[in-house]
C-alpha cells in the first residue's frame, strides 16, 4: 500500500502536484474533462487542509519546445472555472519568476505549470530539472495514474528529492486495478478486443494467470480465428500473430481458462459505414469481405459469459464501433456491463469512449483514467510513477 494525502500533514506545505490533463482538445475546447474532473477531489483535498498548491501537467507530444497547440490554457480556465477560484498558468517552468510566484502563495491558493513537456528535460527524467522543481516545494503529490509508465521529471523525478505520495485519484486507480490482480472476485471475466494482438500480448499473457474466462473481440480475434484455420477474407489479420495467438489458446488450455471467440460477424465490402454488410457465422465470410464486428449470436454468448461474473475488466472495443454499422456489438457488451452484478472496471481510451456513446458510464464501478498505464499495469508491470511513492508502514 501506498502512502496517500491522507497519511501525511499538509498543513503549510507547498506541493508539486502532478496530475493527467492530457485531455482531448478541439481547438481551444476540452471535448472530455472527465480527467480534470477526477482530480478534483485531491486539489480540493490539498486546499482545505491549507496546502498551497504548484500543478503541473502535460497536454499532448510537444518535443521539448514551447508549441502554443499544446498550451495549458483553457485547462486552467477549466479548471478555474470548476473549483470557483482562480488558477493562475506560470508560463515559466523554471527560474526565478515562477519560484518568486510560488512563494507569494498563500495556504490553498494554486498556480500551474504550463505544459511540462515544452521543457526538454521533462521525458528526459533531467535530474536538474526536478531538483529545481523540487526546491520550489515540500511534498511531491501524485495524482496522474494516467503518467504512471512514464520515468519523467515531473512524475518522478521530483520524488527523489522531496517525500512522494498518492493523490486521491491515484490511490483508488491503485486499489481497483491492484484489487483485480491481487485479490479477484470469482468468476473473473475479461473482455479484450481492440485492433491488434501485438498490443495486448502482455495484458493476454498476465490474465490468463488470472481469470476464469476470456472473451476476445475486435480486430485481434481475426487471428485467433486464423489460427483455428478460418478463412478471414480480407479481414485484418495479424500473420505475424498467428503462432502467438495458438500459444496463448494452449495456455489457456492447460490453466483450465475458458476463451469465448466470436461465432458470427458483421462483414462488410469495405471499412466504411456506407458498405454493403451482413452477418455470418466465421466459418462463411465471402472473399474479399472483412468482419467489422461481432454478430447477434456471439453478443448472447458473451452475455451468457458475462451472467454470473462478480468482477469484469474490459480493454477494447469489439468491432469498428465508431462506423455505426458496426457498433451493435460493442454497445450490447456495455449495456450487459451497465446490468453486471458484478464488480466492472473499464480502462483504455476506446472502451470508455464506448461506454459513453453506450451513455452507461454510472453504472459501471470504476472507469480507469488511464490508457497505456492502465494497460501496463493490467500487464503485472511495476509503473515508475508508482514506485517512487513512500510505502505505508
Ligand atoms: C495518456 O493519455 O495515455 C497519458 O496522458 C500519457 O500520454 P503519453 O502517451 O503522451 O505519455
Amino acid at each position: 500500500m501506498k502512502k496517500t494525502i491522507r497519511d501525511v500533514q499538509l498543513q503549510g506545505k507547498t506541493v508539486f502536484l502532478r496530475v493527467d490533463f492530457n485531455v482531448p482538445l478541439d481547438g481551444e475546447r476540452i471535448t472530455d474533462d472527465t480527467r480534470i474532473v477526477k482530480a478534483l477531489p485531491t486539489i480540493e483535498m490539498l486546499r482545505e487542509q491549507g496546502a498551497r498548491i504548484v500543478l503541473a501537467s502535460h497536454l499532448g507530444r510537444p518535443k521539448g519546445e514551447v508549441d502554443p497547440r499544446y498550451s495549458l490554457k483553457p485547462v486552467a480556465q477549466h479548471l478555474s472555472q470548476l473549483l470557483g477560484v482562480p488558477v493562475p498558468l506560470s508560463e515559466e517552468l523554471v527560474g526565478p519568476a515562477v519560484a518568486a510566484r510560488i512563494q507569494a502563495l498563500r495556504p490553498g491558493e494554486l498556480l500551474m505549470l504550463e505544459n511540462v513537456r515544452f521543457h526538454p528535460g521533462e521525458t528526459k527524467n533531467d535530474p536538474e530539472l526536478a531538483r529545481t522543481w523540487a526546491s520550489y516545494v515540500d511534498l511531491f503529490v501524485n495524482d496522474a495514474f494516467g503518467s504512471a509508465h512514464r520515468a519523467h521529471a515531473s512524475t518522478v523525478g521530483v520524488g527523489t528529492f522531496v517525500p512522494a505520495v498518492a493523490g486521491l485519484l491515484m490511490a483508488r486507480e491503485l486499489e481497483v486495478l491492484g484489487g483485480v490482480l491481487k485479490n479477484p472476485k470469482r468468476p473473473l471475466v475479461a473482455i479484450i478486443g481492440g485492433a491488434k494482438i501485438k498490443d495486448k500480448i502482455g495484458v493476454l499473457e498476465n490474465l490468463l494467470g488470472l481469470v476464469d474466462r476470456l472473451l476476445i473481440g475486435g480486430g485481434m480475434a481475426n487471428t485467433f480465428l486464423l489460427a483455428q484455420g478460418y478463412d478471414l477474407g480480407a479481414s485484418l489479420v495479424e500473420e505475424d500473430q498467428v503462432d502467438t495467438a495458438r500459444r496463448l489458446m494452449q495456455e489457456a488450455d492447460a490453466r483450465g481458462v475458458r476463451v469465448y471467440l466470436p461465432q458470427d460477424v458483421v462483414v462488410a465490402e469495405r471499412f466504411s459505414a456506407d458498405a454493403a454488410h451482413r452477418t455470418v457465422p466465421v466459418g462463411h465470410i465471402p472473399s474479399g469481405w472483412m468482419a467489422l464486428d461481432i454478430g447477434p449470436q456471439t453478443v448472447e454468448i458473451f452475455k451468457a459469459a458475462l451472467q454470473d461474473a462478480a468482477m469484469v475488466v474490459w480493454n477494447g472495443p469489439l468491432g469498428a464501433f465508431e462506423l455505426a454499422p458496426f457498433a451493435a456489438g460493442t454497445m450490447a457488451i456495455a449495456q450487459a456491463l451497465s446490468t453486471s452484478k458484478g464488480e466492472t472496471i473499464v480502462g483504455g481510451g476506446d472502451s470508455v469512449a464506448a461506454i459513453e456513446a453506450a451513455n452507461v458510464a454510472e453504472s459501471i464501478s470504476h472507469i480507469s483514467t488511464g490508457g497505456g498505464a492502465t494497460l501496463e499495469f493490467l500487464e503485472g508491470k511495476t509503473l515508475p510513477g508508482v514506485a517512487i511513492l513512500q510505502d505505508l508502514e
